[in-house]
């Protein structure tokens, strides 16, 4: 098989590399009727595995298959507007999408297939609001539930909007907020129940949903589906991509090479996994060479993937954690993960309790228990014992090398 690079989005097809073993065990899944939540640290090809499932069964032709990225919505109608936007190739969805669109526009829409999404998108969104988006939800879902073929509906970055939903623009987590939340994902979660065998869910996102319903005390709203937790590469497949991929571009790798490169990373995330691959290549094309030796692989990982260059992918991954953790705690995250970088990886419940001291004596302290659960629950921490570590050898360094520098231990202050 050729294996193609992959550019900084999801991958499918001829650019999909392994996940058998977890491609089989969703389709066992979908066939079976069960809902999953897809969870695992970011970058860990959840989007992609999630697509080429798609691909895989819309292919085989046993199932409809609708992927839905909720990253963009900002209301539960938001969301009810991109699902039934992205269903509109379900004949009965279509039809109710055109009825809504008559009714709210006076039957000037007549023909829903020939509008892009996004012109669907903006006169759907017209017609739903606060009030009747539960309704109109519910319509989707009866609609795709009478689909001849099962539909597989794969729900992506509902953990965003959850957030959103639950903390605002001013990351403040009010009982109407909570309320909102509850209205949406019990919403969802009737859905999920009336139509099991006929509408399956696949939902997935790169910040975690347990512990947002953590902090709203909504767990529960969790519990029709059943977690599927992607884990990275082993370090031999790691080295079957790099070298696929080696082989693609015409390059000579040796085995030590692969090895070295896998020791650097330490977690084989397949995004880390790629770029690695990616900057190589790059280098090697400069120097007009095909063959990569220890010290190319040296230069690469220290200039381009701890350079600037390499470093601008954790811009998107302190963005995120932003997000989930407002601006109040965000510094305690940053200040917690530099603490761990620059003692080798490791954060020692010695620091986790001066930390906890530190923050206590604040006015309106931040809650340590809950940044390490974002920050365990992301894949950035893994916890051995009483104490914590780096997962990712890459995360560490960049960590490391962007916030390390100036950085005080919370014992030296
Ligand atoms: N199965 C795979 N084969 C080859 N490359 C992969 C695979 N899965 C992921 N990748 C690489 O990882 C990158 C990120 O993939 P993807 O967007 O699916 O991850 P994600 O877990 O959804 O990320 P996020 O946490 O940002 O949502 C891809 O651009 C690709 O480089
Ligand atoms: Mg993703």
């Amino acid at each position: 098989m050729t294996l193609r690079k992959a550019g900084g989005n999801w991958v499918d097809g001829d650019q999909f590399f392994d996940r058998d073993a977890e491609l089989e065990a969703l389709t066992e899944r979908v066939k079976d009727g069960t809902h999953t939540l897809l969870t695992a640290q970011r970058r860990m090809g959840k989007t992609s595995l999630v697509r080429e499932l798609l691909r895989r069964l819309k292919s085989e032709g046993c199932f409809e298959t609708i992927f839905v990225d909720l990253e963009g919505a900002r209301t539960p109608a938001d969301a009810i507007a991109e699902i039934g936007v992205r269903s509109k190739s379900v004949q009965g969805v279509q039809h109710k999408l055109k009825s809504w669109l008559a009714n709210t526009f006076q039957g000037v829409v007549d023909r829903v297939d020939t509008l892009s999404v996004s012109e669907v998108q903006v006169k759907l969104r017209a017609g739903i609001d606060a009030g009747n988006w539960q309704q109109k939800g519910d319509e989707v879902f009866a609609a795709l539930a009478e689909n001849e073929q099962p539909v597989v509906l794969a729900i992506d970055e509902l953990p965003i909007l959850v957030n959103r939903l639950l903390k605002g623009d001013d990351y403040c987590i009010t009982p109407e907020r909570k309320q909102a939340v509850d209205e949406f994902l019990s919403w969802l979660r009737k859905n999920g129940q009336e139509h099991r065998s006929r509408v399956c869910l696949i939902l997935s996102g790169s910040v975690s949903l347990e512990p947002i319903l953590q902090q709203a005390g909504l767990s529960a709203h969790a519990n029709i589906f059943s977690p599927f937790d992607l884990k990275p590469w082993d370090d031999e497949t790691a080295t079957a991509c790099l070298m696929a991929l080696a082989a693609t571009y015409d390059l000579d790798f040796s085995p030590d090479i692969c090895k070295n490169m896998c020791r650097r990373l330490r977690c084989q995330i397949p995004h880390h996994v790629q770029q690695f691959f990616d900057n190589l290549h790059e280098h090697l094309r400069r120097a007009d060479r095909r063959e990569a030796s220890l010290e190319d692989v040296d230069r690469v990982y220290t200039t381009e993937m701890l350079g600037v260059r390499g470093q601008m992918d954790l811009e998107h991954y302190e963005s995120r954690l932003r997000m989930v953790l407002g601006d109040k705690s965000y510094p305690a995250a940053l200040d917690i993960l530099t603490e761990a970088a620059v003692n080798d990886g490791l954060l020692h419940s010695d620091a986790i309790n001066q930390y906890y001291e530190y923050f206590q004596a604040e006015s309106d302290p931040v809650s340590i228990k809950d940044i390490l659960s974002v920050l365990e629950h992301d894949g950035y921490l893994v916890r051995k014992g009483e104490d914590y570590r780096f997962v990712s050898g890459l995360l560490e360094a960049w960590w490391h090398a962007r916030h390390g520098r100036y950085f005080v231990p919370i014992a030296c202050r």
